[in-house]
């Protein structure tokens, strides 16, 4: 049993974590440990200092050292002296905010629960179990279930909430987190992955000041600036030891994740909707439904923590077809052509990526409606005969003879003015009345909570799939909402109308999928704006940054892989010099940190000279080689590119039968010796040949010593080892 409660004490364990919370004597429910299987109840750290100015709860009577404020809580709300971040606050019909949690009840159940309308951690019923607890504050009759996941195996927990009325009059919610965390003791830094748009995902460590830190949205979209992820670590942890706590939250709006310190130095860590862009009326009875986090802790540093998220993101997170097959590698025109192609273009394009082993021709913005800048057209999903006469149809014919797949481009969410969907329903833009709406990028948003958008939406979408044989999706969301407003409802509840973007684009998405199951999803903002787990559940796959350059996706795609799988990350090979940055990179460094993903191409190949085309499908070929190692391998941090004049990563079968280790040296030196990088994840007992220079190793050697690596020549130069178990062979002279 993963989860079992004795005397009051509930003890959820994984194969490697425990987590335990406890009702005391006043009902109040504490937090005890999450962390190491410890075999003993973690009360006695429990510590009850009288601590000026620290209130008493009413039941404590005069125990001065009961108080709410100094006591490690397993859902903390506003109102009974804990002064700290709150995770729950409300506002009752009478003005006042206080709500007294107290237990109620608990369920187990076998399986893992769902969140109706949000997108969820699934598993088998024999791989999870669910706890709830229920929380009630009796004087207004607002019950708080707290919902854990726990997946043994995975070493995960999952927390949401489900908040119900059971008053007599409304409540209103102001913020209602996922995740709230007490941890009494420690000295911790924490990691969080800050960016902006072609720059996403850089990682920062610091270490906790008195007070709160934070990382968070309030966009519209989880967004390039900052991710919904966060880490949690004590001082000192690295990627192969110490102790870490990683965060993910399962949702694509607005994000707030808080990490106080405060006056004892305990730490309290919040995570969920931005309360800032939130709100919502509870009527009696409603429900409201909390977005969902993903937890893990990790006792031997980061790198099993990201192992572990990378296992429960490809395998209990992303769905579909294409969850844990290979996928296509792909040509995408858009830095190629950006607006100016014509169908005669796009096959010429694919006749070249048809010869190189390239799989499947994506095409991007500008097929439809006027679009032949980004200043008309998005709304309306009808293809542009003028670009591609003779219909879409053709060109998909034309490509699917050439062998390959067809896949296309929407931005299903935004609306050009210049469009004739904005002429047909002006009212279905987001736009406050008697204000001019926010453009951005030219362009204005679709009221994605009323019904009649995701409808249209839907069918548009679904003509284009139904009557063309596509085989994938590129769903792109090009920038953040501010302006909020809906004619959908009332003055006094436009707060909700941030999540109920949110949920119509969960449930035009699940329509979606469940109709085409066999065409791939690709998330995509900007690139990497709506890089999560919450769009990973739709879709397996999310273009990871608009900037193409290899030296920038070093840093990129080092930082989303703290949390994110490789499959999960779209990356392709672009022209050099690059279009974002004007560097020049080998074609051999673009390609070697393109396949650090799910790969593909995203240029002009008939502009390449042949031995330029020869490396590519060299590059293609390899590519499919390595694939099923890159998505099921488990993944190594090598080289930290912030600290080191190098980034090396590895992937590792998880039979330990082949390793590929890859990397670029960022800048060129001189009478350096080679670099050298000690492998982890080997068997150490076996023997591993290098593809490269047929030196055969022992496991051992290359864990404990390390891998010489070639010696490279200019900035950014890349490499690649791929390492291969093979029968003893002797060495030693
Ligand atoms: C932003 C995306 O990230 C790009 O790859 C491209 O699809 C453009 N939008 C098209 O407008």
């Amino acid at each position: 049993m993963a989860i079992s409660v004795e005397n009051g004490v509930f003890y959820l364990e994984t194969a490697n974590t425990l987590y335990q919370m406890k009702v005391d004597s006043f009902g109040v429910l504490n937090h005890l440990w999450y962390g190491a299987k410890t075999d003993d109840c973690m009360d006695y750290l429990l510590d009850y200092p009288d601590v000026g100015f620290a209130g008493n709860i009413y039941e404590a009577e005069n125990q001065r050292t009961y108080s709410l404020n100094t006591l490690p809580l397993e859902y903390a709300a506003v109102g009974e002296g804990d002064f700290r971040v709150p995770a729950v606050s409300v506002t009752h019909a009478d003005g006042s905010n206080a709500l007294a949690l107290r237990f109620q009840e608990y369920h187990i159940e076998k399986g893992k629960y769902k969140i109706p309308g949000l997108p969820a951690v699934y598993a088998k019923d024999d791989e999870a179990e669910t706890l709830t607890i229920v929380l009630k504050d009796a004087a207004s009759g607002v019950e708080v279930s707290l919902r854990y996941g726990v997946l043994a195996q995975a070493d995960v927990i999952t927390r949401s909430v489900v908040v119900q009325n059971k008053g007599k009059e409304n409540v209103v919610l102001n913020r209602v987190h996922s995740l709230c965390l007490d941890i009494p003791y420690g000295n911790w830094e924490w990691v969080h992955f800050h960016g902006r748009h072609t720059m996403e995902r850089q990682t920062e460590r610091a270490a906790l000041v008195h007070g709160i830190q934070e990382s968070g949205s309030t966009r519209g979209t989880s967004s390039h600036q900052q991710n919904p992820a966060v880490l949690l670590c004590e001082k000192g942890c690295t990627e192969t030891s110490g102790f870490c706590i990683g965060a993910a939250l399962m949702y694509s709006g607005g994000f707030q994740a808080q990490i106080e310190c405060d006056q004892l130095e305990q730490v309290r860590f919040v995570m969920g909707i931005h309360p800032d862009t939130f709100s919502w009326t509870l009527e009696p009875d409603a429900c409201f439904y909390v977005p969902e986090v993903i937890l893990s802790c990790s006792e031997q540093g980061m790198e099993t923590l990201s192992h572990r998220f990378h296992q429960v993101i490809r395998e209990h997170v992303c769905r579909g077809r294409y969850q844990l097959s290979k996928r296509p590698v792909l040509i995408n025109n858009w830095e190629a052509t950006y607006f100016a192609f014509d169908e005669k273009k796009i096959e010429e394009i694919a006749e070249q990526a048809s010869r190189l082993g390239i799989d499947m021709m994506v095409l991007d913005d500008g097929w439809f409606g006027r679009r032949d800048s980004d200043f008309s057209g998005l709304g309306d999903w009808v293809v542009n005969e003028e670009k591609l006469q003779g219909g879409l149809g053709r060109l998909v014919e034309k490509i699917n003879r050439l062998g390959m797949k067809f896949g296309i481009w929407f931005e299903p969410e935004a609306v050009s003015e210049d469009s004739d969907l904005y002429k047909a329903h002006p009212e279905w833009v987001i736009r406050i009345p008697g204000r001019n709406p926010v453009r951005a990028r030219y362009q204005l948003v679709l009221d994605m909570s009323r019904e009649e958008v995701v409808e249209y939406l839907y069918r548009a979408i679904s003509k284009i799939l139904t009557e063309n044989h596509i085989a994938y999706v590129k769903w792109d969301m090009n920038r953040s909402i501010c302006d909020w407003y809906t004619a959908a409802l009332p003055a006094g509840r436009q707060t909700e109308m941030p999540h109920r973007y949110v949920l119509g684009l969960y449930a035009l998405l699940e329509k979606l999928t469940t109709a085409f199951p066999d065409v791939l999803f690709e998330g995509c903002s900007g690139g990497g704006g709506r890089f999560d787990a919450g769009m990973l559940y739709y879709c397996p796959q999310i273009w990871c940054s608009d900037n193409t350059d290899a030296h920038d996706r070093v840093f990129i795609q080092y930082g989303t892989s703290f949390f994110y799988p490789a499959s999960s990350v779209g990356s392709h090979v672009s022209a050099a010099p690059n279009h974002q940055t004007g560097r020049v990179t080998s074609l051999k460094t673009r390609g070697t940190v393109a396949m650090a993903g799910s790969f593909g191409y995203e240029l002009d190949l008939n502009k390449l000279s042949e031995a330029e085309k020869e490396e590519i499908a060299e590059q293609v070929s390899s590519y499919k080689g390595y694939q099923r190692l890159i998505y099921e391998g488990n993944y190594y941090r090598l080289r930290n590119p912030y600290e080191d004049n190098m980034a090396v990563w590895a992937f590792v079968a998880k039979d330990r039968k082949e390793a590929l280790v890859q990397g670029v040296v960022l800048r060129a030196a001189s009478n350096v010796l080679r670099g050298s990088v000690r492998l982890r994840g080997l068997d150490a007992e076996s023997f591993y040949q290098s593809a490269q220079d047929g030196r055969v190793y022992t496991g051992r050697a290359l864990m404990a010593g390390g891998l010489l690596l070639p010696r490279t020549e200019g900035d950014d130069a890349a490499f690649t080892i791929c390492l291969k178990q093979v029968p003893e062979v002797k060495n030693k002279n």
